[in-house]
């Protein structure tokens, strides 16, 4: 055991790809993410409140059913269908949503799913999960692959899953953002696939070129914005270490031989963040992907 695990208890804790972070412990760990006060659920609503009708509805990468329950809510009428890798985050959003408009579960890798839907949807969307998908793809196929196997999926899905008129959603994170860059340098220690890390994700790029591209063909209709999120405070340097190592990086390091490196980084670049009475505030960015089918 090296001398972080046993200064640190929640070094101990590690989970696969596969099943993601435990579903309680993802609430316990998530801060809000707010942007000129309003946080991520509550933009999702007004977009939700602002759609003309939305019926079938599916989720991709619904995690613990943070956002569902915003469509749960907001949707009280469409039937939903939700989607994640992660059985165990299945399991326990089918207990959470027992007695609501959720329909069906779909287990199963995002990409793949979109690429294999039969269902016809008003509306599709997915908050802060499906780079994890196209990242997955990265690792195992690399870039050039990726793209071909992400442009059919997102074109296919398109074309024959989605109403005319209807809309897809998408929330990814700005790995320029403060949080982001702290992160994106200890990922580039055993993923080649983020060497460059003075730019936009592969995944972020590859989303870009293909939305725009269905756009300028006139399948789609595309807006994208970015929002700058109000720094999120955490109040010491263990709760920060534990919510970036088990939540953002997901337990990834905390077996490598690395760790003890990684730990270090991350204490180097937050002292930037630092505040006089020991708070740490650190800055958060996403993009905002809004489509409608022509
Ligand atoms: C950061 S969480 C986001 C959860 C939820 N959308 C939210 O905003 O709270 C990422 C989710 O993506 C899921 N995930 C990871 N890899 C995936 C993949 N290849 N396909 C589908 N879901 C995946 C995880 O299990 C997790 O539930």
């Amino acid at each position: 055991m090296s001398a972080d695990s046993k200064k640190y208890d929640f070094l101990k804790k590690t989970n696969s790809v596969e099943e993601y972070v435990p579903p309680d412990y993802y609430n316990e760990l998530l801060k809000p993410y707010v942007f000129s006060g309003k946080t991520d659920l509550d933009i999702f609503r007004e977009y939700l409140e602002n759609l003309n009708e939305a019926h079938n509805v599916l989720e991709l990468c619904s995690g613990s059913g943070r956002v569902t329950d915003v469509a749960i809510r907001t949707l009280p009428n469409a039937d939903l269908t939700l989607s994640d890798l992660s059985q165990r985050m299945l399991n326990y959003t089918k207990e959470r949503f027992k007695r609501s408009n959720v329909v069906d579960y779909l287990q199963g890798d995002a990409v793949e799913i979109a690429s294999k839907l039969d269902g016809q949807y008003d509306l599709i969307y997915t908050l802060w999960g499906f780079s994890h998908s196209v990242h997955q793809h990265v690792h195992k196929s690399g870039i050039e692959k990726t793209k071909k196997i992400l442009r059919a999926s997102l074109e296919k899905m398109f074309k024959n899953n989605l109403r005319q008129g209807g809309s897809f959603y998408l929330v990814h994170f700005d790995s320029m953002s403060d949080e982001q860059r702290i992160l994106m340098r200890q990922w580039q220690r055993v993923y080649p696939a983020f060497s460059d890390i003075s730019t936009q994700t592969p995944s972020k790029q590859m989303i870009d070129e293909i939305l725009h591209d269905l756009d300028n063909r006139n399948v789609i209709t595309l807006a994208e914005k970015h929002l700058v999120g109000d720094p999120i405070m955490y109040e010491d340097e263990n709760t920060l270490l534990e919510i970036f190592l088990n939540f953002h990086l997901e337990t990834y390091f905390n077996n490598l031989d690395c760790l003890p490196t990684v730990i270090d980084d991350i204490r180097n670049c937050i002292k930037q963040y630092k505040n006089p009475d020991g708070t740490y505030s650190i800055g958060t960015g996403c993009y905002i992907y809004e489509v409608k089918k022509r």
